[in-house]
């Protein structure tokens, strides 16, 4: 199947504040420089928050990562769970068409679908609430036939049951995850026959549950829902906390100075600050820091900076919009005025250091070669 963006897009899209929180927060999760990581996760989120998958939203994502829009297209393309297309805007059904689903009556629940839906699948129903298409098997097998609808599971359906299922969610209803016969998970209907001590604690399944108790099934993700949680964030604040003491007691000791240590990882940074009071590893930086920058190239001729491995032609223009133009200008950073640059790569934060930017640009001033800069003028390659 043809996975295309819809040819009618929305002008853009931007997370909710809860959401772009939770969006940072799970950047946060991955080390530095592996941003691209988290693409999934915020393609998904967007997806929830907004029903189906925009281009503004992709490109958004894709932003925020400091990922080429074509590369974050490729996974939205890739996975069948991102829907590429307006969906209904109740719920967009997705119905197992696999061998057990099959078996067990999958072909009546597409059929009632085609009957209170839409004729087609990715089709709209004429009031806009429901959508739906058929799936592979979603592994739930042991429950067939089943329906995903966003991230709920509706399992061991019925075609009467299924009707009925639309038409409480048109009237407002939100029907309850999980076996629609009563039975608990994928239990025997007729009752336990083996492990039969002890009780249950909860009433339903774990994932019932939780959409029971946060009541998010078939609504719109704004990120209100649960309150934010993010342990991964305490900890590197712990670890910062650490970290500053140390560099407080190494402040103290004149013998020793107080210079960043590779060895030591680095904590993770507090999303809610400003780029320029950020704590980046162990090197506190402020405007104050900031290189020294020219208006203009010299003679209006500026160094090709992409012929440092990590700038790209987006990159380029970037340093060029903050004031460098010349290898020798990157040479001279600092340790510090290097970190500063790291924090205020809008989408690249972090990519001077990583790629080793000043020990290039030395070797490019100084009218040396490197390997990439080589490279780079006989193929003209270019890293972004
Ligand atoms: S065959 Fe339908 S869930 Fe596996």
């Amino acid at each position: 199947m043809l996975r295309r963006l819809h040819p009618e897009q929305p002008a853009s899209f931007a997370f909710t504040p809860d959401n772009q929180k939770w969006a940072e927060a799970q950047i946060q999760k991955y080390p530095e420089g592996r941003a691209a990581s988290a693409i999934i996760p915020l393609l998904w989120r967007a997806q929830e928050q907004h029903g189906w998958l925009t281009r503004p939203a992709i490109e958004h994502v894709a932003d925020m990562l400091g990922m080429a829009y074509i590369r974050a297209l490729e996974v939205a393309t890739f996975y069948f769970m991102f829907q590429l297309q307006p969906v209904g805007s109740v719920a967009h059904f997705q119905i197992c068409g696999t061998t057990s689903c099959m078996i067990m009556g999958a072909e009546d629940l597409v059929a009632v679908c085609k009957k209170k839906i839409a004729s087609k699948a990715h089709q709209l129903s004429e009031d806009g609430k429901f959508s739906w298409e058929e799936v592979e098997c979603l592994g739930a097998c042991t429950n067939a036939p089943m329906a995903q609808i966003g991230k709920d599971y509706y399992e061991d359906l019925t075609p009467a049951g299924l009707e009925k299922m639309i038409d409480d969610m048109a009237k407002g209803e939100v029907p309850l995850p999980g076996p629609a016969n009563g039975r608990y998970t994928s239990e025997p209907k007729s009752g336990l026959t083996a492990l039969t001590e002890g009780e249950r604690e909860h009433q339903y399944n774990g994932s019932v549950q939780r959409a029971h108790d946060i009541g998010d099934t078939l609504k719109r993700i704004d990120g209100t829902e649960v309150p934010f949680c993010a342990p991964w964030l305490d900890k590197a604040a712990d670890h910062g906390s650490r970290l500053s003491s140390q560099a407080e007691a190494a402040a103290e000791a004149p013998a020793v100075k107080p210079v960043a240590d590779d060895s030591v990882a680095k904590p993770e940074t507090d999303i809610s600050k400003p780029v320029a009071e950020e704590n980046k590893g162990d090197v506190v930086v402020s405007d104050a820091d900031k290189p020294a920058t020219l208006a203009a190239a010299r003679d209006g001729q500026a160094d090709d900076l992409k012929l440092i491995k990590g700038v790209g032609p987006k990159l380029e223009q970037m340093l060029n919009g903050m004031g460098f133009f010349h290898f020798d200008q990157v040479a001279a950073w600092t340790d510090k005025e290097l970190a500063w640059v790291d924090q205020n790569l809008e989408g690249f934060k972090g990519r001077a250091s990583r790629d080793e930017w000043v020990s290039q640009a030395q070797k490019l001033a100084a009218g040396e070669e490197t390997e990439f800069a080589a490279r780079a003028k006989k193929d003209g390659i270019y890293d972004n």
